[in-house]
């Protein structure tokens, strides 16, 4: 009962963000805008407050098979990013999010997409709740996208980072591939640690990001919007 409380309690101020979150861009769309749309359930929120605007711009590109759905259900266009001219605003959530504004995302699996649309974009905005703002990031275990052949190689070659690495096992990413869970992470250094996951021979993607970390943060709280 005290779970499904906490959850209702989240779930409103997920709404809340992503509402406010449309707040904060709408005066930048206009009839050539390509928006990116990232994926997870702030996100959900947040189209459901896009699509009543959805005659202010013009297409989105999505991160998402889940967020494509959901776009074009509500009469959004979604174009593939390869025929997107410039993508001005790229507005996702995150699993964990610091003050510098790297983050943590995958937690919905769509980690790929997600990290390429924002780097594809020149402005990207992040909407969390209080409860995804930390010091330090790392408690939400990092999720690795990684190639089904190479699973063990680079679940060894996380716990040679101290990682406790955990199969995500029946879930399948949008591009085929599998996702390692790493935990117990303590990420001291975050643009270091995503590079050096990246390297190790058959992951495709790290849901750190750190490289290209948010411009904007708004956070939900129960006094209401803060904006970073
Ligand atoms: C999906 C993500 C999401 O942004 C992240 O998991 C947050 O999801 P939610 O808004 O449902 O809490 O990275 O890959």
């Amino acid at each position: 009962m005290a779970l499904e409380i906490k959850s209702l309690k989240q779930n409103e101020l997920k709404r809340s963000v992503a509402e406010a979150t449309l707040e904060h861009i709408e005066h930048k769309l206009n009839k050539d805008t390509v928006l990116g749309i990232g994926t997870g359930s702030t996100v959900n929120f947040f189209i459901e407050s896009l699509i009543h605007v959805r005659h202010k711009f013009d297409c989105a590109v999505s991160s998402s098979k889940a967020s494509t759905l959901l776009l074009e259900a509500g009469g959004i266009k979604v174009i593939d990013l390869n025929a997107a001219p410039e993508i001005a605003l790229y507005v996702d959530g995150a699993d964990e999010a610091s003050l510098e504004k790297q983050l943590i995302k995958g937690g919905g699996g769509a980690l790929t997409q997600e990290k390429i649309v924002a780097q594809a974009s020149e402005e990207f905005v992040c909407m969390i709740d209080q409860s995804k703002l930390v010091t330090t990031l790392g408690a939400f275990p990092l999720p690795v996208e990684v190639i089904p052949a190479a699973r063990s190689l680079v679940g060894r070659g996380l716990k040679e980072l101290n990682a406790t690495p955990i199969w995500r096992e029946s879930f399948i990413t949008d591009n085929n591939n599998l996702i390692i869970d790493a935990h117990d992470l303590v990420i001291t250094d975050g643009k270091k640690l995503e590079s050096i996951i990246n390297d190790i021979p058959g992951v495709v993607c790290n849901g750190l990001f750190s490289l290209r970390p948010a411009d904007t943060l708004l956070v939900s709280t129960v006094e209401g919007i803060d904006t970073y």
